[in-house]
């Protein structure tokens, strides 16, 4: 049986011969992010994804991810390492629902997060990442917005961005959802000395009692530098881990048990392997017409991402 570290050698090994780029969401496991040429946060993914050079991109990550660097390099094999992977947010609000809705927001721009499908995106007028929503939706030339699927995320943009009118759909992410306030009092009890870093997915009475929001790049970045010893983290634990293996001179604590990813995850480091050998994960197949107009939607946020 082979160890660990023969299995990521031989993942290193096999990428390089094939012409295969790994791209890692922040969210997998150390040992997957090990194997990746690129990590990050949504944004710093797909705009990778649009520059790399290989024939194949194999995303360890949730599907909507993949779709995205499908749509951003369509002349690439994208392979999503776990076919199960998914995303709840992503999966509640589709094109036949906001095709509804859409009406009853004539004159509104449509701003959709990151984590959608493709198809939705097709019909929507910007996409944002959780680290790029406030800049992007401030640039936005209109006042009216809507923003769509998650709105805490929305209602801590709202919060940013006064001067616009955002109206916002109840979509959002359940697992960050989920945290309390009553979590932020516990943690903060059992770490008075503490920092408490949190996602924007958090609900608004969580954001607020936060000492810095942010994706979970900004998290990372914020703990890497800051003088602080001690950081409560309010997003997926696999960050925890991951601050905890980057500052062994730190402490960092889960701002909730609950902030676990299930859809995250299901990718192993087995999956990786079999996608490098061709033999698992799932070519991501999206038709011409639904790049195109997705894309349209993604150029958008890379076009307004600016100061
Ligand atoms: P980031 O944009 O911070 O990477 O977040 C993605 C995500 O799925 C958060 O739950
Ligand atoms: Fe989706 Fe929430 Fe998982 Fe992020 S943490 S991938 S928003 S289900």
């Amino acid at each position: 049986m082979k160890t660990i570290r023969e299995i990521q050698d031989e993942i290193i090994r096999l990428k390089r011969e094939n012409d295969i780029c790994i791209l890692a969401h922040s969210y997998q496991g150390q040992e997957i992010l090990e194997t990746a040429d690129f990590t990050g946060d949504s944004y710093a993914l797909s705009v990778k994804a649009a520059g790399v050079q290989n024939k194949t991109v194999i995303m360890c990550g949730v599907r909507f991810m993949a779709e995205t660097v499908k749509i951003l390099s369509p002349d690439k094999r994208v392979i999503l390492a776990n076919p199960e992977a998914g995303c709840v947010m992503a999966e509640q609000m589709d094109k036949e629902m906001i095709e509804m809705v859409k009406p009853s927001y004539e004159g509104y721009t449509v701003v959709v997060y990151i984590n959608t499908t493709a198809a939705l995106k097709t019909i929507c007028d910007v996409c944002v990442t959780s680290s790029s929503a406030v800049q992007i939706v401030r640039n936005i030339e209109n006042d009216k917005i809507l923003f769509i699927p998650d709105c805490n995320l929305g209602a801590y943009v709202a919060e940013q961005v006064p001067d616009k009118h955002i109206e916002l759909l109840h979509g959002g992410c359940p697992i960050h959802a989920g945290v309390r306030v009553s979590d932020v009092r516990a943690a903060r009890a059992a770490h008075p000395n503490a920092k408490l870093l949190v996602h924007p997915e958090c609900v608004p009475a969580v954001v607020k009692l936060a000492d810095y929001v942010g994706s979970t790049s900004g998290i990372m970045d914020y703990a890497r530098q800051s003088d602080g010893k001690e950081f409560i983290i309010g997003t997926e634990m696999s960050i925890t881990e991951h601050l905890q293996f980057e500052c062994p001179d730190k402490r960092f604590y889960n701002l909730s048990s609950g902030l676990v990813c299930k859809n995250m995850k299901l990718t192993t480091l087995m999956d990786v392997y079999g996608a490098v050998k061709g033999i698992a994960g799932e070519e991501i197949k999206l038709d011409n017409e639904t790049i195109r107009d997705a894309k349209r939607c993604i150029d958008e946020m890379i076009r307004l991402n600016h100061e």
